[in-house]
């Protein structure tokens, strides 16, 4: 019978002839040498029964012990073996990574300046955080000017002395005036960008977008507004929606629209849902004179028509999609963004 000494000196031994295998063959056999039913390991076992029963259970549990130990060493030494020899297969598919895709309200803004810029529409953005000035002053609202209380307005609390009040802009109207004194006429541009208004309801977000068209030159009448309004609405919403300017009133327009598209589960017949056979889009008009000389232009020599509304609306006039609640769109729930 084994030692203690012999039998603790098994799993250096153990390793030493499983490190040496070269495949699971070889393995197996010196598995079979330390573990197998003729092994040194089996044969102490057995005569474990003879060893003094003062000394039993601590020579039994040394021997379980090494047992476990080579039961170990030689699934290590297996699995080694079973590594290094995998075949691997080029052919096989790799882990394919989750593909994203663009926000509904960016697919939109995408689809909406394609439009505008099939017709010379060149996309402008103008700063989120604007000047009082170009937010409201230089389209015709001077400070107090009730027409300001539409625009729930967010200010800035900016400290240091730059002259100015400054706000989150709360409509892509506020850089009329920045491109109407920088750029070369006749001027055609589109701006889409990021509008910050104090409301939170089922149909209104605090940041949302719009999209504000302005055309000026010489000789710019309602006409061509007509037209841009038209082939906009006809391009996105479909070649049998029609248009239709209702009179309105904003202070930068003169005069000004409030642009209707004929409803498209009536087809302008009229029904539950538009009443009359007309759905609002937006707003529109052309330029007011004060506007434009605000950005120093002679409001003699150029007209300029204007428009502009939400890209969130829009986006879901035309889907159809009744969400009950439109901030369902900035919750970044995938399971509703998945489905665009
Ligand atoms: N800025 C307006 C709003 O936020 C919408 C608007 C109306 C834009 C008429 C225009 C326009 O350019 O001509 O309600």
């Amino acid at each position: 019978m084994m030692t203690l000494e012999e039998l603790k000196r098994l799993p250096l031994e153990a390793e030493r002839a499983a490190s040496a295998a070269k495949n699971q063959a070889e393995l197996r056999q010196a598995e079979i040498r330390f573990l197998g039913r003729k092994s040194e390991l089996t044969l102490f076992l057995r005569d474990l029964k003879n060893v003094p029963k003062e000394k039993r259970s601590l020579v039994g549990r040394a021997a379980n012990e090494t047992r476990v130990r080579l039961v170990e060493i030689f699934e290590e030494h297996t699995h080694r073996l079973t590594e290094s020899l995998a075949p691997i297969d080029v052919t096989l598919l790799g882990i394919q990574p989750r593909l994203g895709h663009s926000h509904l309200v960016s697919q939109a803004i995408e689809e909406i300046s394609a439009i505008f810029k099939e017709i010379g529409f060149k996309r402008v953005r103008h700063p989120e955080v604007e000047s009082d000035w170009y937010a409201f002053e230089s389209l015709n609202m001077p400070p107090d000017h009730p027409a300001r209380d539409e625009w729930e307005t967010f200010f800035m609390d900016h400290s240091g002395n730059v002259g100015d009040r400054f706000v989150l802009t709360p409509h892509a109207t506020s850089g009329t005036a920045r491109v109407l004194a920088t750029r070369q006429l006749p001027l055609c541009v589109i701006n889409i960008q990021k509008c910050y208004r104090r409301q939170s309801d089922v149909s209104h977000v605090p940041m949302f977008h719009q999209f504000d068209g302005l055309y000026a030159d010489q000789g710019v009448t309602i006409r061509h507004l007509k037209g841009v309004l038209e082939y906009f609405v006809k391009s996105y919403f479909g070649a049998k929606r029609e248009v239709r300017l209702r009179p309105h009133h904003f202070p930068f327009t003169e005069p000004s629209f409030e642009v209707d598209i004929s409803c498209g589960i009536c087809s302008g017949r009229g029904c539950r849902l538009c009443k009359e056979g007309w759905v609002e889009l937006g707003g529109a008009g052309m330029l007011h004179p004060n506007v434009l000389k605000a950005a120093k232009i002679d409001s003699k020599k150029i007209t300029a028509l204007a428009f502009g509304w939400g890209v969130e609306r829009t986006l879901l006039m035309r889907s159809g999609l009744e969400v009950p609640d439109i901030r369902i769109l900035y919750e970044n729930d995938l399971r509703f963004l998945e489905q665009f």
